[in-house]
């Protein structure tokens, strides 16, 4: 982007594909991280006089308008971030999309509605996704990458529109890069990853990935139980992926083999049932041993003999790189696991790397500072593809 504001954008057109895919209550932003992140890059190019204009995909609308997953909200966000007043077009290729584009002045911002509105955003048609690209490379004269969470998507903004027009990365897909670079070339040891999360699905290519580079993996969040019951556990109502037993018994076996020390949960927090999010009314945790969870209890967060393991494990680390929560934080009696992880990373003198919607959000939710990591990633699928050592098409598509 230095190079392309060297060059001057003045009076251009600059498309940004942003990820402003924030967690939302109703039209209520409750984590701004990733709008917060593309400040720098939008401010940058409004100052040089561009006519900034901001895409980004919220959700996962069904290829068509849905008013529970507009943009307005992070558009309205977006402006009170930059200070200024931000033009919403309430389409993303249509008469508003073009009027607003249109009626840019040198300098100011405008978002454009949910990409993912449109079927040819996300198409696996090839000629499908192209004339989507086409039509969104009409409203602009200049592409610039900075959505990190979305660029591990085949997506028409984010893989066949810049093709179409001159275009460079972000100040944000830069930073992340570079940092993410940091735990997969010369990374400094001992490195513990500390995964977290609902599902071994998921994780399963990060897993094996890092069973090559990790010295130890620190497991929690709903994905434990799966291992759990590998280990031949009872896990009683828990959430549990029986397909994914056959690919746990493999991580266990390899871990073995390798001398990679992969940690389980050897207590954990359960409850009858999943507790109420909305009310929040307490769910009575009761602590058990991991290896004895009752047929008809549920395990929600990890136990603080667990705690105190992983809090061990990340003191003495090098390197760490966390993604998922550790239970269900967003109810206060299943948050001791996740806050635990998360003050452990900040007490720790590792470099600390967190990845993911989820942990990243939590860690704000729970009121840390987030300078008191080393970096907090806003890719969540992203940056678990980039330790994968994938090819990223977001990334691929900046590249020349
Ligand atoms: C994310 O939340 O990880 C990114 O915004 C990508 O969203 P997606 O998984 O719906 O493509």
């Amino acid at each position: 982007i230095d190079q392309l504001l060297a060059e001057g954008v003045a009076g251009k057109r600059v498309f940004v594909r942003a990820d402003l895919n924030v967690p939302l209550d109703g039209t209520t932003i409750t984590d701004d991280g990733r709008i917060r992140a593309v400040v720098p890059t939008v401010a940058a190019l409004a100052e040089a006089g561009a006519r900034v204009v901001v895409a980004s995909h919220l959700g996962r609308p069904k290829g068509a308008p849905d008013p529970a997953f507009s943009l307005a909200p992070a558009a309205a966000r977006l402006g009170e971030l930059l200070g200024a007043d931000v033009a919403f077009a309430t389409d993303t290729v249509g008469e508003s999309a073009r009027a607003t584009v249109a009626g840019l002045t040198d300098g100011q911002v405008a978002v454009l509605e949910n990409l993912r509105f449109n079927p040819g955003e996300t198409s696996k048609d090839d000629a499908e996704r192209d004339a989507f690209a086409d039509e969104l490379a009409a409203l602009a004269d200049l592409y610039v990458g900075d959505g990190f969470g979305a660029v591990h998507r085949k997506h028409a903004s984010v893989w066949d529109l810049p093709g179409k027009l001159p275009h460079a990365a972000g100040y944000l897909i830069a930073t992340e890069v570079e940092v993410l670079r940091k735990l997969t070339e010369d990374v400094q040891r001992p490195y513990t990853v500390v995964l977290g999360g609902a599902k071994v699905s998921d994780k399963l290519g990060v897993i094996d990935h890092l069973l090559q580079k990790a010295d130890r993996i620190l497991i929690g969040g709903g994905m434990a139980y799966t291992f759990l019951k590998t280990q031949g556990h009872e896990v009683g109502i828990s959430l549990l992926q029986e397909d994914q037993v056959g690919a746990c018994e493999t991580y266990l076996r390899q871990a073995r083999e390798r001398g990679v020390e992969l940690v389980l949960p050897v207590d954990v927090l359960v409850a009858p049932e999943f507790p109420d999010l909305k009310t929040k009314a307490p769910a009575n945790p009761a602590v058990v041993a991991a290896d004895a969870i009752p047929a008809d209890q549920e395990g929600l967060d990890i136990g603080p003999k667990t705690r105190e393991l992983f809090a061990s494990k990340i003191a003495d680390s090098a390197t760490v790189f966390w993604n998922g929560p550790m239970g269900v934080f967003e109810h206060p009696d299943f948050a001791e696991g996740t806050q635990a992880v998360a003050q452990a990373l900040v007490d720790s003198p590792a470099f600390s790397v967190v990845g993911g919607g989820d942990s990243a959000a939590a860690v704000r939710i729970l009121g840390f500072d987030e300078k008191a990591f080393g970096h907090i990633s806003t890719g969540g699928g992203a940056s678990l593809e980039y330790l994968e050592g994938k090819t990223l098409p977001g990334l691929a598509a900046l590249e020349d």
